[in-house]
């Protein structure tokens, strides 16, 4: 018997999910370049992963926190930035913190003593402290002090990595405390140390250390244009779009092939089937969202309580939370410029092959194509919501089926065929 207990899925949160699917090429940069570059002392930027809303940023980087934990990594907790805070305040208590992984506090160099004190400084003062110490380093030198020094004790371990990930990057809105947190963090990447080498020769190495930056593709905005070519020296920017259909049914698997595992106070284990129609059903209304996908998951599994999962219980499910499926959709449109909205939407109104720049932008009541060219780069390159082929095409597949079809309504018979189910059942 499956309860809501044993369900695998998790909407809305950004744990690593349990069903797992797709974004391979993220995962294997991580343990194919990222990781192993690093720790060879050879240069690799930092990354940079943006999208809209639930499409897995968070999810992503965490997963590959944990796979740097697993190896015996130095891994900072995801620094979630709230609204308005000081982002120097939070990564510096995140550094103190894994100095002391790194037992950097226990040294008894004079040196690293007075440096942990200063970071402690920064960790309360945060960016203002500027303007109290001014005859003191700046905050974000003191931070690539201590994140360099941290390196040098990766270094001196062997084969140990440290890795930070600041979240939600967008919403640092101070222009000076963004400023100083790349700077800090990019110093710290480009910083070459010198190694001796077996035979007592010096070579200069980086540190093993890895950065990744995740949030709202605001963000390219406010890091691209203004700090410009060196941000783009040092980071690496990847824009998410949604996970493919094969991806989506291959996370499903387990549940066809061997059943998922859930225990059973009374019996052990118990084994969690689903119907191949029930997958597709999934795969099919969550567009390529990992966040819809965990929510059609989800009440599949709780509209029922057999060991397996059927194609009714997933249109049953979806039913409860259409109204959700279609909010996550509305909220990502409602955050966009009305401009680029209503390009969407002028798009959507046009018949697939139709959908030219020239023809949006004279729906949209421009006298030229190029009129709306900005508009369609920032929804092609920026957001990731549009492709700009001959012809125009959606890439958020959400988005585009939100605006051009019935979805989140399950297709037209789903209905019938599941009332007289539930009528059978009855
Ligand atoms: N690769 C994946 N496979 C399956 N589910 C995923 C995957 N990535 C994320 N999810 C699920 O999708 C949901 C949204 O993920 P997450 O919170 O990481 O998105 P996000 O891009 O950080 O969103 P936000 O911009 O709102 O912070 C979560 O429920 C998470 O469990
Ligand atoms: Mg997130």
């Amino acid at each position: 018997m499956r309860t809501p207990l044993d369900s695998p899925f998790s909407p809305g949160s950004d744990t690593v999910p349990q069903v797992w699917a797709g974004r391979t090429a993220q995962l294997s940069d991580w343990r194919d370049v990222v990781r192993p570059r690093r720790l060879a002392g050879l240069p690799e930027r930092g990354r940079t992963i943006l999208g809209e809303a639930g499409l897995g940023k968070s999810s992503l980087v965490r997963k590959i926190a944990a796979d740097a934990a697993r190896r015996g990594d130095w891994v900072t907790p995801q620094l979630r930035i709230p609204s308005g805070t000081d982002p120097l305040k939070r990564v510096a208590v995140a550094l103190l913190d894994v100095a002391r992984q790194a037992h950097l506090a226990t040294s008894r160099e004079k040196r690293i003593g007075t440096l942990l004190d200063r970071v402690e400084a920064v960790a309360a003062a945060g960016v203002s402290l500027t303007l109290r110490e001014q005859q003191g380093p700046e905050p974000y030198s003191t931070l690539t002090e201590l994140l360099v020094e941290i390196g040098r004790a990766a270094i001196r371990r062997g084969d140990v990595m440290v890795l930070i990930h600041i979240d939600e990057v967008q919403n640092i809105a101070s222009e000076d405390a963004l400023s100083q947190l790349l700077v800090a963090l990019g110093d710290a990447l480009t910083h070459e140390e010198d190694v001796e080498v077996p035979g007592g020769m010096l070579i200069a190495r980086t540190l093993p250390l890895a950065v990744y930056l995740t949030g709202l593709p605001e963000f390219a905005d406010m890091a691209g244009a203004r700090k410009g070519a060196t941000f783009a020296r040092r980071f690496r920017t990847t824009t998410l779009g949604p996970l493919g259909d094969d991806d989506l049914a291959s996370a499903l698997q387990p549940f066809l092939v061997e059943g998922w595992e859930i225990s059973d106070d009374r019996e052990g284990a118990t084994r969690v089937f689903m119907e191949p129609e029930a997958r597709a059903a999934i795969v099919d209304l969550s567009r390529g969202e990992p966040f819809l996908f965990q929510l059609a998951g989800e009440q599949a599994w709780y509209a029922g309580t057999g060991d397996v999962i059927t194609r009714d219980q997933v249109i049953r499910g979806w039913g409860g939370v259409r109204s959700e499926a279609a909010a996550h959709v509305e909220r990502i449109l409602a955050r966009l410029p009305s401009r680029e909205r209503e390009f969407l939407e002028e798009m959507a109104g046009l018949e697939p092959a139709d959908r030219t720049l020239t023809t949006i932008a004279r729906k949209m009541g421009l006298r030229r194509g190029s009129d709306a060219g900005p508009t369609s780069q920032r929804l092609d390159s920026v957001r990731g919501i549009i492709t700009r082929g001959k012809p125009y095409a959606f890439r958020h597949r959400a988005v585009e089926a939100y605006l051009t079809t019935y979805w989140p309504d399950p297709p037209a018979g789903d209905a019938e065929r599941e009332s007289t189910s539930a009528e059978g059942i009855g």
